[in-house]
């Protein structure tokens, strides 16, 4: 086990935070995964992983242990003529495995292209985007129990899988590291989802409204370089908040109030609300505040614009919850993990 000391974080934080971890460490196998977990220091210090460093914002130094998670492989685990089962390693790029899906017209992840971070970390929070999740096409997720060192594999339903949500944010949280994840894609009648208006609209616009694993990948790439900053450019970490579901009574009020006030329906008493709608509204759209601020086009979308420090972004984030609080009385929920 290769340790490093005193290292800076600046590389692995797509908010391009500067922050420094005390220990720092990568992990290539699961051999590596249960020497890791075995080890003293792993044992003494506090310690997080790491995928593709963006969902997290670091608000300070870590006095800690830092794992990068580097699992690599993909390998087909089962096939026939309508489907395939692939074991994809923790540690891949999650959009360079959907460009491998795409290549290959393997149907089910398209709506799921470019999103940044890692396989391991889509589980995680269930990514989700244009009307698709990434529980509909985990059959499980593999990893090491952290007590015991057993490998061990999680079936779809033990995740827990919810908006944003899964076992690994909270029950598994600290307990379970994940190695792998496994997930089946249809190879023929790909059951697409375009069921969120700007991918049709998008494949008009781009004269390719024949829909194809390829062309809908292409339409959600072009949607989200349209509006999404690119984080190798301008530091962030997606959507600082996620969508909140209020109660029907609060909503039919609101709406009264404020009749642009958009909603999707959540369950049977609960409506969902745009956060970037309640941020909009609150004045908060394009602000900066030196070099961070909110994203001009998404403004569920805070960015560092280079040089910002973590604290302030939490700060102006808290800003944000407390005058959507105020002028709506609904508190909005980090869904970037702070440390
Ligand atoms: N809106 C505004 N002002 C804006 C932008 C949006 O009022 O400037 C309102 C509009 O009513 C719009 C609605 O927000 O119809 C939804 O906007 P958008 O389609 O951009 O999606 P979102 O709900 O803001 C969610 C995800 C994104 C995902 C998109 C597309 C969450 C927390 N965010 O954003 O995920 O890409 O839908 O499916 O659920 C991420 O998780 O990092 C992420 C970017």
């Amino acid at each position: 086990m290769n340790v490093q000391e005193n290292i800076e974080l600046l590389p692995y934080n797509t908010f391009g935070i500067k922050a420094r971890a005390k220990y720092f460490t990568a992990i290539r196998s699961i051999a590596d995964a249960q020497a890791l977990i075995a080890s003293d220091l792993f044992r003494k210090e506090k310690h997080i992983f790491l995928g593709g460093g963006s969902n997290i914002l670091l608000t300070k130094d870590y006095d800690g242990l830092v794992v990068k998670v580097e699992l690599q492989g993909k390998e087909v685990v089962q096939e026939d003529d309508d489907t395939v089962t692939l074991k994809v390693g923790a540690g891949e790029n999650w959009h360079a495995f959907v460009m491998h899906c795409v290549a290959q017209d393997w149907g089910g992840v398209e709506n799921l292209s470019l999103i940044p971070g890692t396989v391991g970390a889509a589980p995680m929070q269930n990514i989700g985007a244009y009307g698709v999740e990434i529980k509909k096409n985990i059959l499980t997720v593999e990893g090491v129990e952290i007590g015991s060192g057993t490998v061990t594999s999680m079936s779809n339903e033990a995740c827990r899988f919810g908006y944003r949500e899964s076992i690994f944010k909270h029950e598994a949280k600290d307990k379970f590291l994940i190695s792998s994840i496994t997930l089946t894609l249809t190879k023929k009648n790909h059951a697409f989802n375009i069921s969120y208006g700007a991918i049709e609209e998008t494949l008009k616009q781009m004269g390719r409204e024949k829909l194809s694993v390829k062309n809908i990948s292409d339409a959600v790439i072009h949607i989200r370089q349209s509006k999404l900053p690119d984080p190798a450019r301008v530091g962030n970490a997606g959507s600082f908040f996620k969508n909140p579901s209020i109660h029907a009574d609060l909503h039919d009020f609101l709406k009264k109030r404020y009749p642009s006030l958009p909603s999707f329906p959540s369950t049977d008493s609960l409506v969902k609300i745009p956060a970037a709608w309640l941020i909009e509204q609150c004045g908060w759209k394009g602000k900066t505040f030196g070099a961070i601020g909110v994203h001009p086009l998404q403004p569920l979308v805070l960015v560092n614009y280079g040089g910002g420090e973590g604290e302030k972004i939490w700060q102006l984030a808290m800003d944000i919850q407390g005058s959507v609080k105020e002028k709506f009385d609904i508190i909005l929920q980090p869904e970037v993990n702070v440390l």
